[in-house]
């Protein structure tokens, strides 16, 4: 009789599953026990690499997940550095003073459209000289919402807020919905073209309202943008702030219309955390007049 060596048996129970131990046994020639026994050792032999599998597939998971970890880090690196990180700088202050001078100037009352970063700056030092205002704090980046929304928990300041891009309360606004709009962008004026075109047509401001942009007076980006390309194709030699200037300042005489003027056009720079000079900015008042 042939010797049947261990590897026979299981491949012949591999190749027959559907066989049953006695069939099998007859198949073979050998005991039950024996195909038993087999069949008992080639399932440990499954478990064992299903086990292996298991770990392998753990250590991917572990790998994707300190992929993902490492890009999410990346991008609040970036994140962060598009993020609004200095408040500082006494040329701002002097720009926030005016600002607030001209409001308390107004005489007007009722809501102010700002973007108030966390600190909520300007509109505390409106508050300290009148309560006849009250302010819908508008901000995009998630964190900076939370830090400016903890910032008011549990005053009573009259303060609204929301969580998004500032032209979702332009856009769609009722006429003369605003005394006054803080717009300190602090941004590229390219980007903010059409909703300030559409304050100034729908006229969101009260009359003797006054909307304030801040900006930064980098010409590359500016340029970019359709229509202040040609007030920047009316300049050629000119240094590059100096066109920048005349590009922001063919936008806005451009868009006031009749009904609006602009009231001042200040210059500033931000200054860094280090302390040096940083960007240089520019704010522009615009007032409604009629
Ligand atoms: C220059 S900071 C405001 C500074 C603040 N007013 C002060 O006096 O310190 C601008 C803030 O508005 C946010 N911001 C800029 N453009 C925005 C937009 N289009 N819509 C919503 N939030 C915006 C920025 O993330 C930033 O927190």
């Amino acid at each position: 009789m042939k010797t049947l060596t261990q590897n026979s048996v299981r491949q012949t129970i591999q190749n027959n599953p559907n066989l049953t131990n006695k069939e099998l046994s007859q198949m073979l020639g050998c005991t039950i026990q024996k195909v038993s026994a087999n069949k008992i050792a080639l399932n440990k032999q499954v478990n064992k690499q299903a086990t292996s599998f298991d770990i392998l597939k753990k250590i991917e998971a572990d790998i994707s997940k300190v992929k993902k970890e490492v890009k999410k880090n990346k991008k609040s690196i970036t994140k962060l550095t598009n993020t609004y990180v200095n408040s500082g700088g006494v040329n701002k202050e002097i720009a926030r003073n005016k600002m607030v001078d001209y409001v308390l100037n107004s005489k007007l009352s009722g809501k102010i459209l700002s973007l108030p970063f966390s600190t909520w700056t300007i509109e505390k030092k409106i508050l300290n000289k009148s309560n006849s205002y009250n302010f819908l704090g508008v901000e995009r980046d998630k964190n900076t919402f939370k830090d400016m929304r903890k910032a008011i928990r549990g005053t009573q300041l009259p303060f609204e807020v929301f969580n998004g891009d500032v032209n979702q309360k332009i856009y769609g606004a009722k006429r003369e919905s605003y005394s006054h709009m803080i717009l300190d962008y602090c941004g590229t004026l390219n980007t903010i073209v059409d909703e300030l075109e559409y304050a100034i047509e729908r006229e969101l401001l009260q009359v003797g309202g006054m909307m304030f942009i801040t900006m930064t007076r980098t010409l590359r980006k500016i340029a970019h943008n359709e229509r202040l390309n040609d007030f920047a194709s009316l300049v050629d030699n000119s240094d590059r702030n100096v066109m920048s200037d005349m590009v922001i300042k063919g936008f806005f005489f451009n868009a006031i219309g009749k009904n609006h003027r602009i009231k001042e056009v200040f210059h500033y720079s931000d200054v860094k955390p280090n302390g040096n000079e940083g960007a240089k900015m520019v704010m522009y008042v615009i007032e409604r007049i009629k």
